[in-house]
């Protein structure tokens, strides 16, 4: 991560109206599938009902939410007293959004926050007011802490994935934390939550062992952090009852940041020393920390921008691929079951700071590009499900890649929202395997392959297809060979936009928003017409 410089800081239609044009966009979409498919780009793609891979995990689709800028104060907690609509200080609307695309874990309470993190300022009547040195040095209230935390996963349906401190903090201080948090057993520490309105112990599903301990978490050397994690995994225990034999919680190691020497001998250390380990200290993950950025410091614009700007965000983006398979050569060395997941904690596209927003911040628009860099990343890991078992898309609300942009009242959803949204039905599927000839995509002297799809099977047996149409000039024409089964229609729903720049505000909140699509085979055979610069999800119906 680079120097961050700590300083400053619809109208409703008649309803008759939104049926006829729902009617209308149905029509279209309709037509936009099945018919003049004479200038798309033709792509083959064959896929076997009959074969199936791993399970696409549900956290794959987890968020990742810090104290940085607007991302917990003002995005998820205004307090009790806003007049905001709220619960318990959570905002409703927020709540709202994120349990309709079904979050599956939040990882909290950073990142680089995180190893500055103090938990006992968070909690009690009398909360500490500290500074946030990472995030633009701005006061820290502290009144959203541990309680108002699993309130608020819990409001949402999602899991905790808690990143302790190691960089500034101690064992006991992580260990009283995860008793604090944790026990069923009468002792001083569970008196005090109970004080302070949980008496039952609370569920921490995942435990992150320091964040980028080669970086803000304490410029660690390898070996060094090897040793924290021993003590750390051994000394921090979660003590909840149910969680004892099944449901154990999952320790999540540091892993690394990017490609390289550096971060090759970092996994190896870790891993090495994994195959020998002992009874006394255990991972069940290695995270990997890679964002779409070009180069640092952060200078793509998030709105604004051309073709080829989109056309460097996409190619960087697919380099996720083979960041994954260089980490996971080496898990395989030490780990050929595949026992440790590789959970890729923080990804997502990093731009410059909007102009005239706190650059400490890390404030950016979400445009139509991010779909498609959100789609493409997703695709990615659902190939490597056997590995990748987890995923924080960094960071759920207002703060760079965000699902949420919000204004003291006001909240909009972006591009990236709608695409986790539509990749519900892959939440716990089976891979399916897609081949295809991708084609090319070329635009000032880069080469993009012009389409990207995966498919799974979900547990009611319903088969689905997610096809990127990276092109952002020509629509692409899709023949879909369905071995293992049949497919007589297919029906889902399209995302695309009128610019890759184009974004969804306060004031045009769906500028970029689904429509449904759907086609019928015809002489058995199953066509898809995708626009230019789009993700679709289809079911196949048989
Ligand atoms: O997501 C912003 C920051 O990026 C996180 O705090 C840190 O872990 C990473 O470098």
């Amino acid at each position: 991560m680079p120097f961050i410089p700590s300083a400053h800081l619809v109208a409703r239609k008649p309803r008759f109206r939104a049926t006829q044009f729902a009617v209308f966009t149905i029509i279209l979409s309709v037509i936009f599938l099945s018919a003049s498919l004479a200038t798309a780009q033709k792509v083959e793609l064959s896929l076997d009902a009959s074969k199936s891979g791993a399970k696409i995990s549900r956290n794959l689709f987890g968020q990742f939410a810090e104290h940085l800028g607007h991302g917990i104060y003002d995005g998820i907690w205004v307090g009790p007293d806003s007049t905001i609509p709220n619960t318990r200080g959570i905002r409703n609307d927020v709540v709202a959004a994120l349990r309709a695309i079904k979050v599956p874990d939040v990882r909290w309470p950073g990142g680089c926050f995180a190893d500055e993190y103090h938990w006992r300022n968070g909690i009690g009547p009398q909360r500490a007011v500290t500074l946030n040195p990472n995030w633009g040095g701005v006061i820290e209230p502290n009144t959203f802490g541990t309680h108002e935390f699993m309130d608020f996963i819990n409001q949402i349906g999602a899991e905790a994935y808690v990143s302790i401190n190691v960089g500034s903090g101690t064992r006991h201080e992580a260990a009283d934390w995860l008793e604090y948090m944790t026990t069923a057993q009468p002792t001083t520490l569970q008196k005090e939550r109970a004080a302070n309105g949980h008496s039952a112990p609370y569920k921490v599903a995942f435990l992150g062992i320091g964040n980028e301990s080669w970086d803000c978490g304490g410029n660690m050397t390898p070996d060094y952090y090897l040793d924290q994690l021993k003590a750390y995994s051994h000394f921090v225990r979660n003590y909840n009852p149910t969680q004892q034999t099944n449901d154990q919680m999952l320790k999540i190691a540091v892993g690394p940041g990017g490609s390289g020497p550096r971060w090759t001998e970092w996994t190896d250390t870790i891993m090495k020393a994994y195959q020998n380990h002992t009874w006394s200290w255990d991972i069940d993950g290695l995270s990997m920390h890679n964002y779409t950025v070009v180069k640092w410091p952060p200078s793509f614009k998030s709105v604004g921008f051309g073709e080829t700007e989109y056309a460097q965000i996409l190619k960087d983006t697919l380099g996720m691929d083979s960041l994954i398979k260089e980490q996971s050569a080496i898990m395989d060395k030490y780990d050929p079951q595949k026992k440790v997941a590789l959970v890729i904690d923080e990804w997502g596209a990093w731009y410059a700071p909007l102009p005239g927003s706190n650059p400490g911040f890390l404030v950016q628009q979400n445009s139509m590009r991010d779909a498609i860099l959100a789609a493409l990343n997703l695709n990615i890991f659902a190939r490597h499900a056997d590995r990748v078992r987890m995923a924080n898309i960094a960071q759920m609300i207002n703060v760079l890649q965000a699902m949420i942009i919000t204004d003291k009242e006001k909240m909009v959803l972006t591009p990236t929202y709608y695409v986790f949204k539509m990749y519900l039905p892959f939440q716990d599927a089976a891979f399916v395997p897609v081949t295809f000839d991708a084609g090319t995509y070329q635009h000032d002297g880069i080469t993009l392959p012009r389409v990207d799809a995966i498919a799974a099977k979900a547990a009611d047996g319903k088969l689905w297809l997610e096809v990127t149409n990276l092109d952002p000039n020509q629509s692409a024409e899709i023949e879909v060979n369905l071995s293992g089964a049949s497919a007589k229609s297919a029906s889902g729903e399209t995302l695309t936009a009128a610019k890759v720049d184009s974004v969804n505000s306060f004031d045009a909140p769906n500028t970029v928003v689904p429509k449904p699509v759907s086609t019928r085979a015809q002489g058995g055979k199953l066509t898809l017409k995708l626009e230019p610069k789009s993700v679709t999800v289809l079911s196949l119906e048989q």
